[in-house]
């Protein structure tokens, strides 16, 4: 009656904001993204008959906060009958910060609560359920780039290329470690309800995933990053002007989009995206990412870096 499974954060080049439907978590619109490598989440579920409720531990310190988002998870996942679970997530990099957490947590989670629960789900089902949580979990199911497509009532996420076929790397700027002031879920609906940008961002999206899948399919490099700094940025201007406006961004996160530029001045293989969050994520050539860390790290206000290739979508690591 137990699981313990690993998910890595994915980065959206082509990002999910706002929801078609909020009880079940549905996206407004499709997404791509790219499965990292070297930070993970691991969840450790076990079902116990003698407990009385769930409890969570995150880095080995009790968690009451994210307690009845874990609890509905596993409920989707093991039926709400389920009996109490101990509960027990490590996570190697900031949580909570705009570095995608929730994505590997919850792909982690659902993947451990089904083998604990002795559930033996497809891939479809296990995004599926994920992406109920946190919309962008389901996404880390997968390794290398990612769509995740609005399918009916449903979503369905889809590998557009393995991690190994177009192996880039991603420099992670840290300009602020701490915990973001309002978390994606209500930022989206704060931007659905106010912003007047938020209907073109729907209606354009489709435009924008094909042209992100064009440019992965032939490994034009060019082609992505003029879309995915175009798709974050136009995610960012419809939280701009929501009521109240939200800016995530700090002042060394723009320093950060000046490095980047100077970078591509310079002929190097690079382009930045930002989530809800001020952390600036460069996605570089491999053979360009040495150069592209050191000018991060050289940026004013950058408290830390964290360079990582892609990889492998969430997985098992034991059952018993
Ligand atoms: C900016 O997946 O965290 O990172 O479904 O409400 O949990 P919920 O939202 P979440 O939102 C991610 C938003 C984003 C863009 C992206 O990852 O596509």
């Amino acid at each position: 009656m137990q699981g313990t499974a690993i998910a890595q954060p994915n980065i959206a080049l082509i990002k999910y904001w706002g929801k078609r439907d909020i009880d079940r978590n549905l996206p407004a619109v499709g997404s791509i993204s790219i499965t990292l490598r070297e930070l993970h989440t691991r969840m450790h579920v076990e079902l116990d008959e003698a407990l009385d409720a769930d409890v969570l531990t995150v880095n080995d310190e009790p968690d009451e906060n994210m307690l009845p988002r874990l609890s509905a998870c596993l409920d989707r996942v093991a039926g709400a009958g389920r009996p109490r679970a101990r509960i027990a997530s490590t996570c190697n990099f900031p949580i909570a910060a705009g570095l995608a957490s929730s994505a590997s947590s919850f792909a982690a989670l659902t993947v451990a609560a089904a083998a604990a629960a002795g559930k033996s789900f497809d891939v479809a089902r296990l995004a599926s359920l994920a992406g109920q949580a946190s919309g962008s979990a389901a996404r880390s199911l997968l390794g290398g780039f990612v769509e995740l497509e609005n399918v009916g009532d449903d979503i369905a996420c889809r590998s557009l290329c393995d991690a190994g076929d177009w192996p880039l790397t991603v420099v992670v700027a840290i300009t602020e470690s701490g915990p973001k002031a309002v978390g994606s879920t209500e930022a989206m609906e704060i931007s659905r309800r106010t912003s007047p940008f938020y209907s073109s961002w729907v209606d354009q999206q489709a435009e924008d995933l094909d042209t992100a899948r064009a440019a992965i399919a032939t490994r034009d490099f060019e082609k992505l990053a003029a879309i995915a700094e175009h798709n974050c940025l136009k995610m960012h201007s419809i939280m701009w002007a929501s009521r109240p406006p939200m800016v995530y961004w700090n002042a060394a996160t723009m320093r950060c989009l000046q490095t980047v530029r100077q970078l591509q001045g310079q002929g190097k293989g690079v382009f930045f995206t930002i989530d809800a969050g001020p952390q600036v994520k460069a996605v570089c050539l491999p053979e360009h990412a040495a150069a592209v860390e050191a000018a991060l790290r050289a940026t004013a206000g950058v408290v830390d870096i964290m360079t990582t290739g892609l990889g492998e979508g969430a997985h098992l690591e034991n059952q018993g």
